[in-house]
């Protein structure tokens, strides 16, 4: 399977980080299209402390702990619009932007084609193929739920970045990789969770 992950500017970076470790680790990703945005390369050196650089695989898979020669991640530039993801003839099962701005929210709401983050979240919906986005921001303004209602109408999942508790996560990772498996199990990607609620009360 190959899929787009996009990181853009919301807070949030760890989800980011902790989705392509679990794409990693589950094996049934061949390839993973990675577009950042710049305020995603802001947020995470404020939240992370980690310098990501433009486009860079070494980096990357420094960040993602995968060896130093790993194909698995290929970082496109934000303004390569002649990268894959930028192409509908291009196959893939779909995209993740997680953590997703308001701002790439609205740009995806409308149409914009104008970074490869948008234009690859256009592609993706116009050829009918899986776009989830994790938003993140509180509170939402009518804007924001205006966009995400006629995203939702045009079929991209949102899935926001709210964590749960009735896990009883003991640790941030433990609470943000619920989240995360929620993303993985939008793809069928399997995982290791041990938290899926078996029923109760
Ligand atoms: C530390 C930090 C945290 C931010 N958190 C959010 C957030 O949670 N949600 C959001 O929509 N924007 C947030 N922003 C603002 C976005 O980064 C900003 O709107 C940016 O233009 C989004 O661009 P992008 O969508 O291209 O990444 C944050 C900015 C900074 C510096």
């Amino acid at each position: 399977m190959e899929l787009t992950v996009a990181i853009t500017g919301a807070s949030g970076s760890i989800y980011a980080h902790r989705t392509l470790i679990q794409l990693a680790a589950s094996g049934a990703v061949e390839r993973i299209n990675l577009i950042m945005s710049e305020s995603a390369r802001t947020v995470a050196r404020v939240e992370l402390g980690v310098d990501l650089g433009e486009a860079d695989s070494t980096r990357v898979n420094e960040w993602l702990k995968l060896p130093a020669d790993s194909k698995l991640v290929r970082p496109h530039r934000l303004d390569n619009l002649a990268a894959t993801p930028a192409s509908g003839s291009h196959m893939q099962a779909g995209m993740i932007v997680v953590p997703c701005s308001m701002g790439t929210l609205g740009a995806i709401a409308s149409g914009a084609g104008t970074n490869l983050i948008h234009r690859a979240a256009d592609v993706t919906l116009k050829e009918g193929r899986k776009l989830v986005l994790v938003p993140r921001e509180t509170p939402y303004s009518a804007i924001h739920l205006e966009n995400m209602l006629k995203l939702a109408h045009a079929g991209a999942r949102i899935l926001p970045a709210s964590p749960a508790f009735y896990h009883r996560p003991r640790t941030i990772e433990e609470m943000v990789d619920h989240l995360v498996f929620r993303i993985l199990d939008q793809f069928g990607v399997p995982h290791s969770q041990g938290t899926r609620w078996k029923g109760g009360e």
